[in-house]
């Protein structure tokens, strides 16, 4: 990702501004569609349907899932299901970060979640989640974020997590996880990061851990740990955190090799029930933060130089005894000292003090309370911002009252740095409508600008005081989000428990001036900041420590902003998640990357399409559109193989991304298939009045010298014949296959019926019937068929049409064969053979074998079933023992036992009203259509959705059902 936004930036900066600004409005309006279009592909099954079990094992309060069941989930955007922007190896997109932060959701985590094989990210932090984590995520060999904290979780944490390979960060904190760390944790060969603060996590720090070799922070503070502090964590070559608060060492010592992390930065162990000596810590070249407090350490404060990068050293509440030492003097960013409650005797140099100067912003605090200090060597005159407590102690029974202040109590609100931030800005009171605001930190002039607004925490930093550090934090989250520095506006901040240090971020989008007053960031500019965080993209900083996301929140005008063609009825929860969880970054920059591309491409069309003269007849057919040769070479990356779907004996099929974002399929003639303009255009005609829902519509064609294309809609589950091969990686179902049938025979019967003229199919093969996102069948390549034989002048219907036979082998009517006679009939069998081959699986030939007589030779010896596609799971046996009766009807040689198209139908409904409703309820985003699939318990017809189709060609349908018998 980091290479991206270098690319994405490096391409900023080269291009116009007045294009990049024209590319980011583009992209605002149109970004949904868009960004689908840059998807090629569908999500591999598998994950589909794991989505699908992850969603039913969580409780969803706020129904931010709830488009969890339409389309598919990379192409649809899924809320919080970010995918991978091309398919890859195996032609399946795959999911490639699961981002659910701060959605209320509860219930647990399914085990499904270990078949998202590719998955990077798993982000359900903040969430009330319950039970424990599934041992399967650690199937996940490409996981590197496990991010699970904020949540409820119980139980262990499974051994299998130790085998991710990739695997960079684990945070599970502040859940009740309980049980060891696994030793298997050892393997973790990249993790560089343990965050499992807040859990119940026991037992003893396996040693064996020592041998991470990128292990910067670990934290396992506020556990129940107990065994001793293992010495060979020293050998950690990367540690920078050690922080174990609270946990049970029972008396152990802490190691002397602790003394000897080079690259260590804080050691925190404050009430570890910790015994013993204080190591020498002068060799810890840069330690910023010491916290040994509250336990019964003995013996005296070492006494060599310590790092000059401490800003935190607390000792207080052991039991030390001895001097303070001269060592903490001079030292420039210290900032708190406590030796507070221990059994130091001696005086109190005032080197402490002396030479301490200090800006407006810095603070020292010489916490000395509860010792047995007698005097002060040296001025007691305390230089600015320098604290010194020393209640408790003998020299405060002198009666100096100079004293007076020094040896009092502490007033209330001495605690660490207020909550309040200040700023200064000089524009008027507040003048702009809400949400909008006026940047605190803009150097350029009052604007109103709608802000994004982060929850944020450092989870244990390197200082005790943030004022100091202000500006170097902001500094650092600025450029480590490739922000201005002055886009950024600490709203408030609070240090919590730990010690952490929360805040509230506000992040201005930049003055805009050729925009209107009101400034708002791009969408791509959200999602791009959003992954920053989530994606832990922010390079981690000595002084900061690592860092928390607690929310990310977006005002509504964020949310707000339309989403092509969605109907009003989507959730908010659903918007925010189209807007952010959808939109990848990387997606965002490759459909800018293909704006400037294609805009560079235009010139070189625009050459070529000088050449090619548009046709001079160039009509206006209502419902259709015209494209131009340049539109589609645009869609396609002038015709680039790898926009190639398919090829028919009528020339290539491309797929096609539009300016306007839509998808579709590009049928493009190849020489010897090309008509007379005037046939061309006349079919276009005809085809422009079709509409069913189970017919693939065209949406335009392209007519210039030397082209004939035909625009359709893009089916993105693609041919049906790639469900049946035993490549497909999620088998359908019965219920499935019988709603394939049914909508290609209804979509057949509408074009023998309803077409004016009827048009006869021709070639009815499963490569030929395509299915939608929600796999509803759609009949294709209508188009090409010779038209039905129309009534002569006297009203004689000729019964058939003469012609040479055109067709698929394996589909085609062997009555048709023998006697070049086309009939409906031709049709009912190619779509018995497709039948047939929904049944079984099979190719209508293969290895010499016939599929209609295969399966006849089965049906007469009572062996059915034995050549039923195993793969289609359990079925209703008489529901299959009619559907296969019906297609062996619909395959008998002879023209005339076979039943109509409209007694196809009707049967197919029929069985389908005899199927258990169990067998309906198939997975919600495969079968979400506009109809409810439950059929009536009643036999009533009327009622069932299904049957009452949008159009009117099968409702039409009238006649007696034959009697289907098998010969
Ligand atoms: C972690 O646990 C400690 C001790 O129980 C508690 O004081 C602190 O608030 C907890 N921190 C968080 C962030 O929950
Ligand atoms: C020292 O002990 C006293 C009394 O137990 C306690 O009130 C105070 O907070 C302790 N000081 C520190 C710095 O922990
Ligand atoms: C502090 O006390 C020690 C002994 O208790 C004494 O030697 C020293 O002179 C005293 N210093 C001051 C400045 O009072």
């Amino acid at each position: 990702m980091f290479q991206n936004s270098a690319e994405f930036r490096i391409l900023m900066m080269s291009t116009s501004r007045a294009w990049t600004v024209a590319a980011f409005f583009f992209m605002w309006l149109f970004g949904s569609s868009l960004l689908v279009g840059a998807q090629n592909g569908i999500t591999d099954p598998i994950e589909v349907r794991a989505l699908q079990d992850i969603k039913r094992s969580l409780i969803d309060t706020n129904k931010n899932l709830s488009n969890w069941n339409r389309g598919d989930p990379c192409t649809s955007n899924w809320t919080g299901v970010l995918c991978f922007n091309t398919t890859q190896d195996d032609g399946y997109l795959h999911v490639r970060e699961l981002q659910l932060l701060d959605m209320n959701l509860s219930g647990t985590l399914s085990p499904e979640l270990g078949r998202l094989s590719r998955l990077k990210i798993l982000d359900f932090m903040w969430n009330s989640l319950s039970g424990s984590i599934p041992k399967e995520i650690g199937n996940i060999a490409s996981l590197e974020l496990l991010l699970l904290n904020g949540n409820h979780l119980t139980g262990p944490l499974p051994e299998e997590l130790g085998y991710l390979p990739n695997l960079d960060r684990i945070q599970i904190d502040e859940n009740n996880i309980s049980g060891p760390i696994p030793r298997s944790f050892a393997n973790l060969n990249k993790t560089k990061h343990f965050h499992m603060n807040n859990n119940s996590i026991s037992g003893q720090i396996p040693p064996e851990l020592a041998s991470l070799p990128y292990l910067v922070h670990f934290l396992l503070d506020n556990n129940n740990l107990s065994g001793y502090l293992p010495p060979e964590l020293s050998r950690m070559p990367n540690l920078t955190i050690l922080q174990l608060d609270n946990n049970n060492f029972d008396g152990t010592t802490i190691p002397d090799t602790y003394g000897t992390m080079s690259k260590l930065l804080k050691l925190s162990l404050r009430n570890c029930h910790l015994q013993g000596p204080i190591p020498d810590l002068s060799r810890i070249p840069h330690l910023g933060y010491l916290d040994l407090s509250s336990n019964q350490l003995n013996g005296t404060i070492p006494t060599n130089q310590l790092s000059q990068d401490i800003t935190t050293f607390d000792l207080s509440n052991n039991e030390l005894t001895g001097s303070i030492p001269a060592n903490f003097s001079g030292l420039p960013n210290l900032q708190i000292l406590s030796l507070a409650n221990n059994s130091l005797n001696g005086s109190i140099s005032s080197f402490l003090w002396q030479n301490k100067t200090l800006n407006a912003t810095e603070s020292l605090t010489l916490d000395l309370e509860n010792n047995m200090l007698t005097n002060i060597s040296g001025s007691i005159n305390l230089p600015p911002n320098v604290t010194l407590w020393l209640k408790g102690n003998p020299v405060c029974e002198n009666d100096d009252l100079s004293l007076n202040q020094l040896c009092g109590s502490r007033s209330q609100n001495d605690t660490r740095s207020p909550s309040t931030t200040n700023s200064t800005t000089a524009c008027p009171p507040q003048s702009c409508p809400f949400p909008y605001e006026y940047s605190p930190t803009s150097n350029i002039s009052c604007f109103c600008a709608a802000p994004l607004l982060v929850g944020y925490r450092l989870k244990s930093p390197g200082l005790s005081d943030f004022p100091p550090y202000r500006i170097r934090f902001e500094e650092y989250l600025t450029s480590g989000l490739q922000v201005d520095f002055h886009q950024l506006y600490i709203d408030s901040l609070v240090w919590e428990e730990g010690p952490r240090l929360k805040m509230y971020l506000k992040l201005y989008p930049i003055y805009n001036a050729s925009g209107n007053e009101r400034n708002m960031f791009s969408r791509s500019e959200v999602s791009r900041i959003r992954s920053m965080f989530t994606g832990w993209l922010i390079p981690d900083s000595d002084i900061f420590g690592p860092y928390e996301l607690l929310n990310f929140t977006l005002l509504d005008i964020y949310r707000e902003v339309p989403v092509t063609t969605s109907k009003s009825g989507i959730s908010t929860g659903a918007v925010i998640g189209i807007v952010l969880g959808g939109i990848a970054v990387a997606v965002t920059l490759s459909a800018v990357v293909t704006l400037l591309i294609l805009r560079v491409g235009l010139k070189n069309y625009r050459v070529v399409s000088k050449q090619r003269r548009t046709s001079k007849a160039s009509m206006k057919i209502d419902g259709v559109k015209s494209f131009t040769y340049a539109e589609l070479a645009m869609a396609t990356n002038n015709f680039n193989s790898s926009t190639q779907v398919g090829q028919g004996g009528y020339g290539k099929v491309y797929r096609g991304n539009m300016a306007d974002g839509m998808v579709v399929a590009i049928k493009r003639a190849q020489e010897g298939s090309l008509q007379g303009e005037k046939e061309f255009l006349t079919e276009i005609q005809l085809l422009s009045r079709l509409h069913h829902r189970n017919l693939v519509s065209l949406i335009g064609y392209c007519d210039e010298e030397g082209e004939q294309m035909l625009v359709y809609e893009f089916m993105s589950n693609g041919t049906l014949r790639d469900h049946l091969s035993a490549k497909s990686k999620e088998p359908l179902s019965f219920a499935m296959r019988l709603r394939v049938s049914l909508g290609s025979a209804k979509g057949i019967l509408y074009l023998h019926t309803e077409a004016d003229p009827p048009i006869f199919h021709r070639d009815i093969k499963a490569s030929n019937i395509l299915l939608d996102s929600k796999f509803t069948a759609k009949v294709a390549d209508f188009g090409l068929s010779r038209l039905a034989p129309v009534p002569d002048v006297e009203g004689a219907m000729p019964t058939h049409v003469s012609t040479v036979v055109k067709g698929t082998p394996g589909y085609l009517d062997p009555e048709y064969f023998l006697t070049h006679k086309l009939t409906d009939k031709s049709d009912v069998y190619s779509l018995g053979v497709v039948f047939l081959e929904l049944l079984t699986g099979m190719q209508p030939i293969s290895h010499g074998k016939n599929i209609v007589r295969e399966v006849n030779v089965a049906y007469h010896s009572g062996m059915i079933f034995s050549v039923v596609d195993g793969r289609m799971g359990s079925y209703p046996s008489e529901c299959v023992e009619k559907f296969v009766t019906l297609a062996l009807k619909c395959c008998q040689d002879e023209t005339d036992p076979r039943p109509s198209m409209a007694d196809v139908v009707r049967e197919l409904e029929n069985i389908w009203l005899m199927m258990p409703e169990s067998e309906i309820g198939v997975p919600e985003s495969i079968d979400t259509v506009p109809e409810k699939m439950t059929p009536p318990s009643s036999s009533s017809m009327v009622k069932n959705p299904y049957v009452s189709s949008d159009v009117s060609g099968s409702d039409l349908v009238s006649g007696v059902i034959p009697t289907i018998t098998p010969r």
